[in-house]
């Protein structure tokens, strides 16, 4: 298939769990695919597994959350692959702690790397998206930006600050044809959710329906769905892919 036929996206935090899984299947649709993480060894690896599916792709180490760094990695994205049609701001993290034991860095982590990292590469590419007055801008939240979670209050402050982030942007940017959604996945298996114990996992599993975790391919696949042309009157949404936990 190639429904993302010579698309240029960017993936952020594409070395690992749903970021690698997106940058996959878009480069299975067709794209050529920029792999951003914090470390060069873990975007090195999934752009060699872009190449091998016969797609270019770029690997980029940088911190999200550091402004300046973003700014010159996009120009140099821009310069290298020509142009960007897809961006998918993926990269976060967790510090979990309850609030009352949180510390400024536990909560400076997460909102500048979920929430800032989202700003600095969104605002990078805003630019050349009105331009070209096309672009697709693909979100990744969170059920808990929804319905918050006990020791996350850092994650869900950021991940609902990202969802009400996604729908300013789609209205300033609908005019010229660009779009921005949301996904808010539930709890997917990848190293984020490793950590958590057997106790844990089973009360989570016990309030999905579908009794199961989800891939990080589930959540690739809906992102395909948002960068593709056919679905381009779709913006400013939130999809919950969550096994129906949140409905
Ligand atoms: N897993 C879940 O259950 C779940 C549920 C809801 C939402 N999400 C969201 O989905 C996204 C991906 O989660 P995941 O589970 O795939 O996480 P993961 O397996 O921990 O991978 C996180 C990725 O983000 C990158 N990253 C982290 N901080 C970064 C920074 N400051 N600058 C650049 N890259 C950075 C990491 O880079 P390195 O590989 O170089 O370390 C890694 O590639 C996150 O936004 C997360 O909040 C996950």
């Amino acid at each position: 298939m190639s429904l993302l036929n010579d698309k240029v996206a960017v993936v952020t935090g594409a070395g690992r769990g749903i970021g690698r899984a997106v940058a996959i299947a878009f480069a299975r649709m067709g794209a050529d695919v920029v792999c951003v993480s914090r470390t060069e060894e873990n975007s090195a690896k999934v752009a060699a597994e872009v190449e091998e599916l016969g797609r270019k792709a770029w690997a980029k180490a940088v911190d999200v959350s550091d402004t300046a760094a973003v700014e010159s990695a996009a120009k140099d994205i821009l310069e290298q692959a020509g142009k960007v049609d897809i961006l998918v701001n993926n990269a976060g993290v967790t510090r979990d702690n309850l609030l009352m034991r949180m510390s400024e860095e536990e909560w400076d982590t997460v909102l500048n790397t979920n929430l800032k990292g989202a700003f600095n590469f969104t605002k990078a590419f805003t630019r050349p998206f009105m331009k070209q007055r096309s672009g697709r801008i693909i979100n990744i939240a969170s059920v808990i930006g929804l319905i918050g979670n006990a020791g996350q209050s850092n994650y869900a402050a950021s991940k609902a600050a990202l969802i009400g982030f996604t729908k300013s942007v789609a209205k300033e940017l609908a005019p010229r044809g660009v779009t921005a959604n949301a996904i808010a996945p539930g709890f997917i298996e990848t190293d984020m959710t490793a950590v958590l114990d057997e106790k844990v996992r089973d009360a989570i599993l016990e309030r999905v329906p579908m009794s199961r975790f989800g891939s990080p391919d589930d959540i690739a696949h809906t992102a395909v769905f948002l960068a593709m042309e056919p679905t381009g009157y779709m913006t400013g949404q939130v999809l919950t892919v969550d096994g129906g936990m949140v409905m």
